[in-house]
């Protein structure tokens, strides 16, 4: 297994919309098994592929408390959703920001685990936030893009001081 490195805001690869899985073999599986270990390293609650520069259609989440409940997506699709839920997001790709945003409340997705099989699932509350967050990120977006633009320019200021400040 290996640590990858996660892209940060505003890097531009961010804004890549991830392809398909064709096949879930064991490339795949092995990528599942090292952005598990980066999350989780981080001590995030989920992470797309996108965010570690690898523009397929794969997400992992672990919104349990103990952190041993991992969750695998690939080709996740929100067939349905309904409600509005507001929630403060954060995310690993925007270290040290925390804003709210407007989510759906509920929602049913598709997608495949890491054997292949195609699963179905209803999610709400922080799970739901949580897998519409990581599903943008496969469609190049990243969550401060719900914001007004004037407060995705400040936070691209202040992150790129920070960037500055870290070399
Ligand atoms: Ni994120």
């Amino acid at each position: 297994m290996a640590i990858l490195k996660i892209l940060q805001y505003p890097d531009e690869r961010l804004h890549t919309v991830a392809c398909r899985v064709d096949q879930v073999d064991d490339e795949i599986r092995q990528l599942v098994r090292d952005m598990a270990e980066t999350m989780y390293a981080a001590q995030g609650v989920g992470l797309a592929a996108t965010q570690v520069d690898v523009h397929r259609q794969v997400i992992v989440v672990d919104t349990s408390e103990s952190k041993d409940r991992l969750q695998v997506f690939i080709n996740p699709e929100i067939l349905a959703s309904c409600g509005e839920e507001e929630s403060e997001e954060g995310c690993l790709s925007v270290p040290g920001i925390y804003e709210k945003v407007q989510r759906a409340e509920k929602i049913t997705l598709n997608a495949l685990n890491e054997n292949g099989q195609p699963l179905t699932l209803e999610a709400e509350g922080f799970l739901a936030v949580c897998l519409q967050h990581e599903i943008d990120h496969l469609h190049g977006r990243v969550f401060v893009e719900h914001l007004s633009q004037l407060k995705q320019g400040r936070i691209r200021t202040k992150l790129k001081k920070r960037q500055r400040e870290n070399l």
